[in-house]
């Protein structure tokens, strides 16, 4: 069946409005969002139809959707920021996990695909592991957030093994994502922000290795999922090997490419993970996806956006600190 009218959750946020940025044209679109942490009404592309909705409402999402008729929903929609959820991690669940449910339902309900974005984060903490993980390595998650998209992953399979749901879903687990429109509680917008305000990069004291995946990439790696992922299966979405690098490094960088700005240790957050480490081999094999960005070309075309675009940084950062 070809794949023309899609439903995309969480199209306000970083990695859906890129996809919409970039598929709009191919696609068309209908988004889902209830305007949450990390979602900016900027984030909005054109073309996209623009629905406010919570995903953990049955009964909207169910209409939503009947109304729509789309041939593939794919699933951004989440609570994502880790230090949130080691305060409170309610919402993770009924996001997360009860809004991948209903969503799963509807797919399920009207026997089109479900692409689920998840994260390396289901993995845990790879510091002491000799080899990356692959797709058959179990699911370690070490804070609330990346319980609940594990936990979301689970019950999809569960789905997609019964014969009473048979449900069509593909996973992908992108590595740490970079690029335009990132919400600044994550490192790169908050560090450009600290570096043009005049106030230190609260860096935590032990040093984490992250991959870093240039978002083109890794929305990329989603649609070539959408069309190729086998039914049931899930695939890794890493930047290449290069990219791998400690936090430290990454945001040294981005103070020379902002050419200014101090760094100050602080201690480490609370579940703190000190290395995600994931091979990208089976989406290569069988996808035919490689990422196409090197880590510096991904920060200076990142950074090159930020600083080009302080309006929407400045907008963002207040309405960060308006909501925390
Ligand atoms: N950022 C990363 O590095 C990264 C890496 C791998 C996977 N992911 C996954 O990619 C997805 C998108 O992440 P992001 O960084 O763009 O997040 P984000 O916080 O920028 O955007 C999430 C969006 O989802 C919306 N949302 C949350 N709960 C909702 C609900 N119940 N109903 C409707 N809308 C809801 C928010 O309003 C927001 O616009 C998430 O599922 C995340 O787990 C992110």
């Amino acid at each position: 069946m070809a794949i023309e009218r899609i439903i995309v959750t969480g199209h306000l946020g970083f990695i859906a409005s890129a996809f919409c940025e970039k598929f709009s044209d191919r696609y068309e679109i209908t988004g889902v969002d209830f305007g949450g942490w990390g979602s900016m009404e900027k984030n909005l592309m054109p073309g996209v139809k623009d629905i406010r909705a919570d995903i953990s409402d049955t009964k909207l999402i169910g209409e939503i959707i009947s109304e729509s008729r789309p041939d593939a929903i794919l699933n951004f929609a989440a609570e994502s920021h880790v230090d949130r959820s080691n305060e409170d991690d309610l919402s993770f669940w009924k996001s997360n996990v009860f809004g991948a449910r209903n969503l799963a339902l509807e797919a399920s309900r009207l026997g089109i695909r479900l692409v689920q974005v998840s994260t390396d984060e289901v993995y845990g903490d790879a510091s002491s592991s000799s080899e990356p993980w692959v797709e058959s390595s179990p699911p370690a998650p070490k804070n609330p957030y990346s319980v609940t998209k594990a936990a979301a992953e689970m019950l999809l399979k569960v789905y997609a093994e019964s014969k009473n749901y048979q449900l069509d879903v593909v996973v992908t687990r992108g590595g740490n994502s970079v690029g335009p429109r990132q919400f600044p509680e994550k490192a790169i917008p908050k560090a450009i922000w600290c570096f043009t305000h005049g106030e230190p990069f609260p860096l935590f004291r032990t040093p984490a290795r992250r991959l870093w995946l240039h978002v083109e990439d890794h929305i990329d790696g989603i649609e070539t999922a959408l069309h190729k992922g086998q039914r049931g299966e899930v695939y890794n979405l890493a930047p290449m090997k290069e990219s791998e690098e400690v936090t430290e490094t990454v945001i040294e960088k981005v103070r020379e490419l902002v050419g200014k700005g101090e760094i100050a240790k602080v201690d480490d957050r609370d579940s703190y993970d000190l290395r995600y480490w994931m091979s990208a081999a089976k989406a290569e094999n069988e996808l035919g996806w490689i990422p196409k960005r090197s880590l510096d070309e991904t920060l200076e075309s990142t950074v090159s956006w930020y600083l080009e675009n302080m309006d929407w940084l400045e907008e963002a950062y207040d309405k960060m600190m308006a909501e925390a």
